[in-house]
């Protein structure tokens, strides 16, 4: 086991999340946001198959309408109508511009440190909304 080394690099990396976290406060609130989709849709939105497109890299636009028609229950949906109707309009935007950044890449070549600070702008976010 490597337990040490990785409670260590856990440290730094929270430690530089904290450091960044007000540079561009929209950046992050996209980011942070999108870490409540990582469970089912990767983290930076980087997981795909065939059932499932990458939100890494989606168009402005085209994950917009997705998410309103979610919202507004025209397109059917198992689970996203429900999650999307958590978020307003500005909220679904930074998500948007956020995930339209993010390069796609196969999900098993994030890294560590990226996984780490997804997950810190999260828990970050989720303090701050208290
Ligand atoms: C519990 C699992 C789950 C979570 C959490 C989740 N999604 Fe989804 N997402 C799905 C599934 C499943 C679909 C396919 C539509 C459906 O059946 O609801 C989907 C589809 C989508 C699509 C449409 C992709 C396309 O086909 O064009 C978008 C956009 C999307 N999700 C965005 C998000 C965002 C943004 C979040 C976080 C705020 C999120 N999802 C959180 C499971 C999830």
């Amino acid at each position: 086991m490597q337990t040490s080394p990785l409670k260590t690099l856990i440290a730094a990396v929270s430690l530089m999340a904290a450091t960044h976290a007000h540079a561009e406060p929209q950046m992050a609130t996209g980011q942070a946001m999108a870490w409540q989709c990582a469970p089912c849709h990767g983290v930076n939105g980087q997981e795909f198959s065939e059932a499932m497109p990458p939100l890494a890299g989606m168009p402005v636009k085209q994950f917009m309408d997705a998410m309103l028609a979610y919202r507004e229950g025209t397109r059917p949906a198992v689970i996203m109508d429900r999650v999307a109707r958590g978020f307003t309009d500005e909220e679904l935007n930074a998500m948007a511009q956020w995930f339209a950044k993010q390069p796609i890449k196969p999900w098993e070549q994030t890294t560590l440190q990226e996984s780490l600070s997804a997950q810190q702008a999260g828990a970050q976010a989720a303090g701050e909304k208290q």
